[in-house]
């Protein structure tokens, strides 16, 4: 079997899907790998370094799709709204894609995956139990978010995070809030505290009370009722605009007390909970600085704009996209360990298993010769 790995085609993407050192892994499973030329450029893996690990280069995307069973790639079908359903063209008629594929952004990428007879396993859908931690994409992709996230606000913000007693006068230290402290809010809150920020934090699951203690942050407690806000899995429920209105309420005070605000609450499949509104702004100090992770899945300040960097009533709102990307080379190292793991799982006697033999895979299957066979995402998009 030939397994292909294309360069990225969602703008200003700079990850890859498979680094040179992971190429091996694949190649002793009795694969074929071919790279498209600069695939890896934008990470810092030269062409050269994937041939002196057995990859053959191919120069033609066309080619390399063509010529593949198995695609590996970061942000590929409604993941890539620019090129995704173009690629989708490219591929061979019954061959296999995996990646990050945002399952429930569009029905007609769907369409297209099963109309072309693509068997495609969404990394998103990795169930989140302990033998697939080291496939669990989310949360590599996460942590690096909330690194940058909270790098972002430091460089932002016309203050600095640590305390200094210096000859000329003593820096009082940044104090940094953080509002959900699920995989990329913990890693912001350890990434600020480490810089000497005094950080504190709120998420409505109460379980995550002593991982945030655990870091060095206070615990922010607030008089909301937090039973049922919890899933069986682990994820936050969506609450209804009644609750967040308290809990925008609640934490006023808070944020305005805080120099640096990061956001990341989302609820899964729905948008983001609104959590700081623009009247919230006015309460803090010019100069402050709110970085919006959940920018992308509509934002949890009312002034945050997708991409950008704005200024209203004297805050800084950054509103970050595919901050992964900014760190390609980590990146892409941790996700060739999270692809290369999934494949551990689905490659079974010299092919793809799409027969949902293992949890892991059947969970993440989307869809399988021609069929869109994943149940929560048909029943989320009404198919
Ligand atoms: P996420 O990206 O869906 O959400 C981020 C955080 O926002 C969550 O902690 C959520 O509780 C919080 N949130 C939602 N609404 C909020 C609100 N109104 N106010 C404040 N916070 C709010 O979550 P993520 O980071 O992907 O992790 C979710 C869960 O998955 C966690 O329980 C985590 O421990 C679990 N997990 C389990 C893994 C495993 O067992 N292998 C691996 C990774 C995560």
């Amino acid at each position: 079997m030939i397994l292909g790995v294309p360069k990225e085609s969602y703008p200003d993407e700079r990850r890859v899907a498979l680094i040179p050192a992971f190429v091996e892994r694949v190649t002793k499973r009795g694969l074929e790998v071919l790279v498209q030329k600069d695939a890896g450029a934008g990470a810092g893996f030269s062409d050269h370094l994937y041939e002196e690990k057995g990859a053959r280069i191919i120069p033609s995307r066309r080619e390399l799709y063509g010529s593949s069973d198995v695609i590996l790639q970061v942000r590929a079908a409604a993941a890539n709204p620019a090129r995704g359903a173009a690629d989708l063209r490219l591929m061979k008629k019954g061959s296999v894609l995996i990646g990050l594929l945002d399952p429930y952004a569009s029905k007609e990428v769907l369409h297209e995956l099963a109309q072309r007879r693509i068997s495609s396993f969404a990394m998103e859908l990795i169930p989140r139990i302990t033998r697939a931690q080291d496939m669990d994409a989310l949360s590599s992709m996460a942590s690096i978010s909330g690194y940058r996230a909270a790098l972002m606000a430091a460089c932002a913000l016309p203050r600095m995070y640590p305390m200094l007693i210096t000859a000329a006068g003593t820096v009082v230290p940044a104090r940094v809030f953080v509002i959900g402290a699920g995989v990329a809010g913990l890693q912001a809150i350890a990434t600020a505290h480490r810089i000497g920020a005094v950080v504190s934090a709120y998420d409505v699951r109460p379980a995550v009370r002593e991982q945030v203690q655990s870091l060095g942050a206070k615990f922010i407690e607030i008089e909301l009722d937090s039973e049922g806000t919890e899933k069986n899995d682990g994820y936050a429920k969506d609450m209804g605009e009644e609750f967040y209105r308290r809990q925008r309420e609640l934490m006023g005070r808070v944020v305005a007390e805080s120099d640096v605000v990061i956001t990341t609450a989302a609820v899964p499949g729905k948008k983001a909970p609104l959590l700081i509104s623009e009247y919230m702004l006015k309460g803090m100090a010019p100069g402050s600085v709110i970085v919006d992770l959940a920018a992308e899945q509509g934002g949890n300040c009312d002034c945050t704009v997708p991409g950008e960097t704005v200024t209203r009533h004297g805050v800084t709102v950054i509103g970050p996209v595919n901050l992964p990307s900014t760190v390609p080379y980590h990146a892409s190292q941790l996700y060739s360990k999270n692809i290369t793991s999934f494949l551990g799982v689905v490659f079974k006697e010299g092919r793809v298993d799409t027969e949902c033999r293992d949890e892991i895979a059947c969970e993440s299957l989307l869809t399988r010769e021609g069929r869109l066979v994943h149940q929560k995402v048909q029943s989320a998009l009404g198919l």
